[in-house]
């Protein structure tokens, strides 16, 4: 990747799309031209809206050179980048970060919330590496379960959906790792792919422990340059940034990880408990 495409001023692109996920998740669809862009399922980019601030956002869709990513608003940048218009302009950093394996025969991915969105391309591409695919999409309330259209049309005899809702209004009623769990009783599966809230992740990660299971996360800290130059989304006690090392990491890499779960750090780079 160019230096400029790194650290410098981002590519500006104009919105070409955007698709209606669901009550409050909407993707943003663009063409980015560069020659030398490849994507990895768990990467992201930079993504900077004019006059207000520049955020990581997950990469949710690639077919190059369309990419898109799919937003939740929860606060000023969120919000903005949310309410752009098909023709307006953004600027992209990247893409940036390690990705998920794609090697896994049999796997379990769970996503909660937001977290669904760098999930999207993993499960096309394992499904394409012709793996067997078990999607759990959870979330508080049926309107918040994000791809639910799309995939519970996908028609794959190797994919299969599963839900699980908080307040019951969609599939399973009660947490993501419960419902995890209850699978995991039946079925075995040789990985275990996560994005989400943490304690949904931490609480997947002793299951794949307990079962023996290859695990994999993707992790969110507050991120600044996106490209291990500000230290902003250091991990204690590793070290490792997530912008760099993550956002993906192996359950191997979590188990040193002392912050995984307990603590993030705010925009000042204090520590604060989840
Ligand atoms: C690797 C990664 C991938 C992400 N992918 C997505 C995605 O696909 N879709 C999506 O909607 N959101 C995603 N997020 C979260 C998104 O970046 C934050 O919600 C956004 O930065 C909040 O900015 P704001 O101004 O709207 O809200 P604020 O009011 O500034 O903050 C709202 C919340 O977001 C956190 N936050 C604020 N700025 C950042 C920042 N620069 N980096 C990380 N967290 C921040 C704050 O700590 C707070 O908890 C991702 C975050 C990371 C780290
Ligand atoms: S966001 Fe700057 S080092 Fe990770």
């Amino acid at each position: 990747m160019s230096v400029e495409r790194r650290m410098g001023v981002p590519t500006s692109v104009r919105v070409s799309e955007i698709i209606r996920e669901n009550k409050t998740t909407s993707t943003l669809l663009f063409q980015h031209e560069a020659d030398d862009l490849t994507v990895e399922p768990g990467q992201f980019f930079m993504i900077w809206i004019p006059g207000i601030d520049e955020i990581p956002m997950s990469i949710s869709y690639w077919d190059s050179p369309v990419a898109g990513v799919s937003v939740l608003p929860v606060g000023d940048a969120t919000s903005a980048l949310a309410s752009q218009q098909v023709g307006e302009w953004i600027g992209v950093r990247g893409p940036f970060g390690t990705s998920f394996s794609t090697d896994a025969k049999k796997a379990l991915v769970v996503g909660g919330g937001i977290g669904t969105a760098p999930l999207r391309l993993l499960v096309h591409d394992l499904l394409a590496r012709g793996a067997d695919v078990t999607l759990l999409l959870a979330a508080r309330t049926k309107d918040s379960l994000l791809f639910l259209k799309e995939f519970s049309t996908l028609r794959d005899e190797a994919f299969h959906l599963l839900t699980a809702t908080d307040d019951g209004s969609e599939g399973f009623k009660g947490l993501a790792t419960e419902a995890a769990e209850g699978l995991l009783e039946k079925e075995s599966f040789d990985a275990i792919y996560t994005c989400g809230p943490e304690l949904m992740m931490v609480g997947l990660h002793r299951l794949a422990q307990e079962k023996r299971i290859h695990f994999e996360a993707s992790l969110e800290r507050h991120m600044k340059c996106g490209c291990g130059i500000c230290g902003s989304c250091v991990l204690d006690p590793t070290g490792e940034l997530v912008c760099l090392d993550g956002p993906v990491f192996t359950g191997e890499r979590l188990l040193n990880i002392t912050d995984f779960g307990k603590y993030e750090r705010d925009e000042m780079g204090r520590k604060k408990k989840f």
